[in-house]
């Protein structure tokens, strides 16, 4: 497909707002990632002036460990976000295929992960959705913070306006945030810099129950083990920024003069002014050229709370919405089963096995790889399988595709999904204490 002077490629992956979708300028032959946000969506939500308010300001986040917006392009139907092309992948995909980093290579991450994050909160950006899904690695091994400053744009976006599948998770999200009385960007952001960190020095999440109000429950105590393997400095740098209490929590200020922090530390230099004139402010407001007088739905602004938020402030909900089956095709699926999680773990193991991939069981977690003899194509198929109580007769079976070939996947997720998963017709109610 064509778009002006880029060629639109393969998808490279599925954001939290719509496919993300490799591109080539034909005049200088450069990659770039290209999102694509569907026009009629954000007329429904009323959030037009909201996202170009946004867009203006990521325009302006020039830094190295900040994923570049280049341009805002739109066709009839779609708005196309030119952004900065990181090849190298997730840093959630590097953690879950090699396991944790050394601390001194997770350090440098981390100070690059700060530095940005920092950088952005400088210029009144924040993003509060941080987790290693939005973190990229270039293949220079360098970060590359994706989606900041997007938080205008819900997580429902790209279904159909209702808080369906896409509810992100929570691990990683601040307990003020979970709490939803009002927080600070900043300060949410910088607990979710400590989750990562975590995730990078010990390969495990800090906070983490199959029982989502059990999970609950472990973020507002701050209740985290810290291992003692840890060197001191870094336990302490996890426990500071790990601290419930936002008005006690380290800042990202704090962070910068801590001892552990600065070893071998020496701060990105934000990137020289370059701009090219591409998107001007002219160009966005063509790009999104209807008016909220254009809208159609009545009644008021849609409240910008997430699945989990949703959920906290409920005692007893029906969850069915959250965990419909998706589309195949997607990186990420989940489904609802019946089974135990006992039987799930088993019964996903007899059935990929069947179909000829091997299973690896890391602490409840299967690893599904495709076997060496069976390679053929672009690479070997690789999925994380994980497992989540909603109650005692309901499970979310959740799978995530780390590499390979998308139409042997999509046969795998179907299989599964067909032999494990609650039919349509059954009626999926249930309800989660909080
Ligand atoms: N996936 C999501 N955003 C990306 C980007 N900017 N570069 C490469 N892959 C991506």
């Amino acid at each position: 497909m064509r778009l002006g002077k880029y060629e639109i490629g393969r998808t490279l992956g599925e954001g939290n707002f719509g496919k993300v979708k490799y591109a080539t300028n034909v005049e200088t032959g450069k990659g770039f990632a290209v999102k694509i946000l569907e026009r009629e969506k954000i007329l429904q939500l009323k959030i037009t002036e909201q996202i170009k308010r946004e867009i203006r300001t990521l325009k302006l986040l020039k830094h190295p460990n900040v994923v570049r917006l280049y341009e805002v392009l739109a066709s009839k139907t779609k708005i196309y976000m030119v952004l900065e092309y990181v090849k190298g992948g997730e840093l959630f995909d590097k953690i879950a295929m090699n396991g944790r980093l050394k601390e001194r290579e997770g350090l440098m991450l981390f100070q690059q992960l700060v530095d940005g994050v920092s950088y952005c909160h400088d210029k009144g950006v924040f993003h509060r959705d941080l987790k290693p899904e939005n973190v990229l690695v270039d293949a220079r091994g360098n970060i590359k913070i994706s989606d900041f400053g997007l938080s205008a744009l819900p997580q429902h976006l790209r279904d159909d306006g209702l808080l369906h599948t896409t509810c992100g998770s929570p691990n990683y999200v601040a307990p003020e945030v979970l709490a939803n009385r009002g927080y600070d960007g900043a300060t949410a952001d910088i607990w979710s810099c400590g989750v990562i960190l975590y995730v990078i020095l010990t390969g495990c999440l800090p906070f983490d129950d199959r029982n989502l109000a059990v999970l609950y429950q472990k973020i507002f105590k701050g209740d985290v083990m810290i291992p003692k393997w840890l060197s001191p400095g870094a336990q302490h740098m996890m426990r500071r920024i790990l601290d419930p209490n936002p008005k006690t929590r380290i800042t990202a200020a704090e962070i910068k003069e801590d001892k552990w922090f600065k070893q071998g530390y020496s701060p990105a230099a934000p990137e020289e002014d370059d701009d090219d004139g591409l998107l001007d402010m002219h160009d966005l407001d063509e790009a999104f050229s209807f008016s909220e007088a254009e809208q159609v739905r009545d009644g008021k602004a849609p409240a910008f709370i997430n699945a989990f938020q949703l959920i906290g402030m409920s005692s007893s909900l029906d969850l069915s919405g959250f965990f419909e089956k998706e589309d195949a095709s997607e990186r990420k699926i989940r489904f609802t089963s019946n089974y135990s999680a006992k039987e799930l773990l088993e019964k996903i193991e007899d059935i990929v096995t069947q179909m000829g991939f091997h299973v690896l069981n890391k602490n409840g977690k299967l690893k599904v790889v495709q076997s060496r003899k069976d390679l053929k194509g672009p690479g070997s198929l690789c999925i994380m399988t994980e497992v989540f109580e909603l109650n005692p007769s309901l499970y979310v079976v959740e799978l995530r595709k780390s590499s390979g070939d998308i139409a042997l996947y999509r046969q795998l997720c179907t299989k599964l999904a067909n032999d494990l998963g609650v039919s349509r017709s059954q009626p999926l109610l249930t309800s989660i204490a909080c």
